[in-house]
């Protein structure tokens, strides 16, 4: 698939899941809709940094790049913080908003102004290479519940803060 229809689909995927959370009947049903939000957007994240960035690293969209990155580590710190709380936690429904607005700002921005840059600046063939590597990466990620490495990643942070 190609990389921009990949993120695409994965980008409607966690807006799914997300209406999914908002309707969840009671709080299992809420853990368990915020796991796999949390487990997408981490292995969505990771494509990004480690293959689609890199791949796309070129002179005007440095500055946009550094942005999302920035962003993500944004959303990574939210996800970080909801894995410590229970759903029952009245802060828990809170974060959620705030990481949805948070995803929400990160699809319009790469949707509206990275992609359709991306798709002047590189040729159909090569974007098409580049979606079967990430969709190959993302499968391995998602085969060992990614979103246990963000708190490891948000703690690696802080202590280097500190
Ligand atoms: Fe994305």
């Amino acid at each position: 698939m190609d990389a921009i229809k990949l993120l695409e689909w994965q980008h409607d995927e966690v807006d799914t899941l997300f209406t999914q959370y908002a309707e969840a009947e009671d709080d299992e049903e809420k853990l368990e809709v915020f796991n796999a939000i949390a487990d997408s957007l981490s292995a969505h994240a990771t494509i990004e940094e480690k293959l689609f960035y890199p791949a796309v690293y070129v002179g005007e969209l440095r500055e946009q790049l550094s942005d999302a990155i920035e962003e993500h580590m944004r959303a990574k710190r939210v996800i970080s913080d909801l894995i410590d709380l229970e759903p029952s936690d009245p802060k828990f429904d809170k974060k959620m908003k705030v990481l949805q607005e948070e995803v929400e700002q990160h699809v319009s921005e790469e949707e509206e102004e990275l992609f359709p840059i991306v798709k002047q600046a590189l040729p159909k063939l090569e974007l098409e290479a580049l979606g079967e590597l990430m969709e190959e990466l993302y499968e391995d990620l998602m085969a060992s519940n990614p979103r246990e490495e963000i708190g490891e990643e948000a703690e690696d942070e802080a202590a280097s803060v500190r």
